[in-house]
C-alpha cells in the first residue's frame, strides 16, 4: 500500500484532518466503508485512547467508540476516575474492514499489519495536535502499531511504557504508553465481570500515572 502520508494536510485542526481523512487512498480499505472516522474528544486531551478500527456503528455514524464497545469502555474509564468526557478516542485504523454481509448483518473483520502500517500517518497527525500526556492502547493491534510485532498485551497490560524514543519523529512525544485488553475481549469474555475490573484495573494507572 502506499500508505496514507500523502493525504495528511500540512496545516489545519481536527476538523480539517477529519475531512481529508475521507479522501484518503493509502490502503484499500476506504473502498468497502461508509466514511473514514477519525479521532474525537478535547483537543487539549491530557489522555489519548487507541483502538483497532471502527466496528459496524463507527462505521455509520463516524465517530470513534459509539458502539457496545465504547459503552463498555465509557463505564471502564468511569470506574477508573477517568472523566470519559476529557479523553481523546481514537483508532490505529481509520476505515472499517468490510468482509461482505450474512443476512442484515455486515460481517468485518481486524485489519492487518499493512493496514495498520499505511494508516500510521494519520495517528501522528493526531498525536501531533493533540500532544496527549499519556496514551493508552486497547488491544493488540494498538500495542503494535506503536511497539512493533514483538508487543504482546499479557505481557504488558498495566505497565506504564516510556513512549519508544523517536516514533513518530513527534517534537512533543507523549512521555508514556500504557497497554492494556481491548473493550470488545471484555464483551466477548466468558468472565465478563473479572475481566471488566482488570480493564479497571490498567485504566487506574493511567489515571495515577496522570495525577
Ligand atoms: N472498536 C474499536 O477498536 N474502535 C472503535 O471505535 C469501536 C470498536
Ligand atoms: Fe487511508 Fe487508513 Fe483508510 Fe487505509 S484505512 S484508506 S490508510 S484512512
Amino acid at each position: 500500500y502506499p500508505g496514507a502520508e500523502a493525504w495528511v494536510p500540512r496545516r489545519g485542526g481536527l476538523p480539517a484532518l477529519r475531512r481529508a481523512a475521507q479522501e484518503c487512498e493509502g490502503c484499500d480499505l476506504h473502498a468497502h466503508a461508509t466514511q473514514a472516522v477519525v479521532g474525537a474528544g478535547p483537543r487539549d486531551a491530557a489522555l489519548m485512547l487507541v483502538g483497532e478500527q471502527p466496528g459496524d456503528q463507527e462505521d455509520l455514524a463516524g465517530e470513534p467508540f459509539v458502539g457496545p464497545a465504547g459503552k463498555l469502555l465509557d463505564r471502564a474509564l468511569d470506574a477508573a476516575g477517568l472523566d470519559p468526557d476529557l479523553v481523546f478516542r481514537t483508532n490505529a485504523v481509520k476505515h472499517f474492514r468490510w468482509e461482505g454481509t450474512r443476512g442484515k448483518q455486515r460481517l468485518h473483520k481486524g485489519p492487518s499489519r499493512l493496514h495498520v502500517a499505511a494508516c500510521g500517518p494519520w495517528l501522528v497527525a493526531e498525536l501531533r495536535l493533540v500532544s496527549p500526556r499519556g496514551v493508552v492502547l486497547l488491544g493488540s493491534t494498538a500495542g503494535q502499531a506503536v511497539f512493533g510485532a514483538d508487543f504482546r498485551v499479557t505481557r504488558d497490560r498495566g505497565r506504564v511504557l516510556d513512549w519508544p524514543e523517536g516514533w513518530g519523529g513527534l517534537a512533543e512525544p507523549p512521555a508514556w504508553a500504557l497497554p492494556t485488553v481491548h473493550p470488545s475481549s471484555v464483551l466477548r469474555s466468558r468472565d465478563r465481570d473479572t475481566d471488566f475490573e482488570l480493564l479497571v484495573s490498567d485504566l487506574a494507572v493511567a489515571a495515577d500515572a496522570l495525577a
